[in-house]
């Protein structure tokens, strides 16, 4: 898919579709000035077929109306924003996606999409970006496995080019916010096809093999760990929850180096959760619990994918990333429960349950990224079902060990739109880990389920400043959105892109 910029009249844009945005205000839905323009070439047939729809102007709400032969373009999809005044990024974000969702469900294969007005509190610049990224998740799909009968899509429907059309916004800064809404979109949709890799493919060896490609076009040093060196470093809870595969376990070391040093101290440390596929081990999933396993490998993921984007974004300070890639398996060399782990950093763990192997694997990680210099860690994985009770689908839960870094999270997160909520470390639940043989053990029960897990990585992250987002309920969707298809969403690489390059 092509992205252009164009400086003139949006609705003089030949075009199978052209996308006019409308808000909502206290009466009746705000008609953007392209919006009105089509109308008026309609004879004010817009605005009755919308008033027959209901159309609200509601974020992410679209109506797609046939202009035959009345307009320049083929048709015009109106496209909801919500509230305009001021309006949000996110909201241009997701009514793009949607938009351009509702284009290509209509056979478009070239849309136009005319930027919101100049009053309408947002400038043209952040706009575009925003737009950008919107229509580039949106029309997301993983096609690496469709059959010969649709090989380009799921089901051949496919747009092809979008124009974005603006009076005001001079071509260089159009470009500079094209160049970062691609490298944002990039990230975000090779995670995602990460996430929805089959795990026969996706093997902790092959997650590395992906790394080494990424960090050789990206520009970031690369070592990857296999079971001798993982030997070598003590990295015993990475062996023990791989040691039941014959796909054994890698850590994957990545570093990205500014082009110029600013002289920043920091060096923010990232660490991902990446089990390519979680059976449980001994202590077995049922059938329902395994249906999605193949993407408990996104924390790894969203690390990678947001690494591979820093050079573009001119990210100014250092970062280094650690990827925990194992599988969970049944064998006559996986581990049991009763079993007992050193850390590398000597904390000894007792395992109660193999299937809560996430925060094994994460003990290695924290530590060996602690021990490279970074300076503040911040792990992502898709560990408890207790944070998808907690919050539902489609949040991460967030758990800090200071205020400071746990509200820069958050405010990165809401100015891309992924919903995150803070959850509480609860010193008294620290109790429930306590070890009967080993000093801490790798469950605390149901109860609290999500927090005690965040406790047991606490004894890992060397005294930085951490934060731990739990990504269970939001590293995939059981139903297409505005901005993507059901299944893996990469969650987590806008959230650390704003955080490390704003
Ligand atoms: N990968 C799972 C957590 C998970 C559940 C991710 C649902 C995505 C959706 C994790 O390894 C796990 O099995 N956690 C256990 C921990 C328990 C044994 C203490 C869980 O949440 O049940
Ligand atoms: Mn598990
Ligand atoms: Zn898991």
């Amino acid at each position: 898919m092509h992205l252009t910029f164009e400086s003139g009249d949006p609705t003089q844009a030949p075009t199978d579709a052209l996308v006019v945005l409308v808000g909502t205000g206290s009466e009746s839905p705000v008609w953007s000035v392209p919006a009105e323009d089509v109308d008026t070439s309609l004879s004010g047939g817009l605005k009755t077929l919308a008033l027959d729809a209901r159309f609200s102007g509601k974020t992410g709400t679209t109506l797609v109306v046939p202009t035959l032969g009345q307009a320049v373009s083929r048709r015009v999809v109106l496209a909801g924003v919500g509230p305009v005044a001021p309006l949000p990024a996110t909201a241009v974000t997701r009514a793009a996606g949607a938009a351009a969702r509702a284009a290509r469900d209509a056979g478009a294969r070239h849309v136009a999409f005319a930027l919101p007005d100049p009053d309408w509190g947002i400038d043209s610049a952040s706009a575009l970006g925003a737009a950008a990224i919107g229509v580039s998740l949106g029309l997301y799909q993983f096609t690496a496995y469709r059959g010969a009968a649709a090989p380009a899509s799921a089901d051949g429907r496919e747009v092809e080019t979008i124009r974005f059309v603006s009076p005001g916004l001079d071509d260089a800064s159009a470009a500079r916010s094209l160049r970062r809404a691609g490298a944002v979109s990039r990230a975000v949709n090779f995670a995602r096809d990460l996430g929805n890799e089959p795990a026969s493919i996706l093997t902790p060896e092959e997650f590395a093999a992906r790394a080494r490609s990424t960090a050789e076009s990206f520009g970031l040093e690369i070592e990857v760990l296999g079971p001798p060196e993982l030997a070598e470093i003590g990295a015993a809870a990475t062996l023990a929850v791989g040691g039941g595969s014959v796909n054994g376990p890698r850590l994957i070391r990545l570093r990205y180096q500014p082009d110029t040093n600013t002289g920043d101290s920091r060096v923010p440390g990232l660490v991902g959760k990446a089990i390519t596929f979680d059976t449980g081990g001994y202590s077995i999933k049922p059938y329902e619990g395994m249906l999605d396993m193949k993407g408990d490998m996104s924390g790894g993921a969203a690390v990678l994918g947001a690494m591979s984007a820093l050079r573009d974004l001119e990210c100014q300070t250092p970062v280094v990333a650690t990827i925990c890639a194992a599988e969970n398996m049944i064998s006559g060399t996986a581990f049991r429960p009763g079993d007992v782990l050193r850390g590398m950093n000597g904390v000894t763990m007792e395992i109660l349950s193999t299937d809560a192997e996430g925060r094994l694997v994460l003990a290695d990680g924290l530590v060996d990224t602690a021990r490279r210099g970074a300076t503040e860690l911040i792990d992502l994985a898709t560990l408890t079902g207790a944070a998808v009770v907690a919050l539902g689908d489609g949040t991460t839960a967030l758990f800090a060990s200071e205020d400071r870094l746990a509200d820069r999270l958050l405010s990165s997160a809401e100015e891309v739109g992924e919903r995150m909520w803070r959850m509480p470390l609860i010193d008294e639940l620290e109790q429930k880990i306590e070890g009967d043989v080993a000093d801490i053990k790798n469950t605390g029960g149901r109860a609290g389920g999500a927090i005690t897990a965040a406790l047991f990585l606490k004894h890992f992250t060397e005294r930085l400043p951490w934060a731990h987002l739990d990504i269970a309920g939001s590293a995939r969707q059981q139903k297409a959105s505005a901005i993507g298809p059901k299944g893996s969403t990469g969650v987590g690489v806008r959230t650390l892109l704003t955080y490390l390059t704003a």
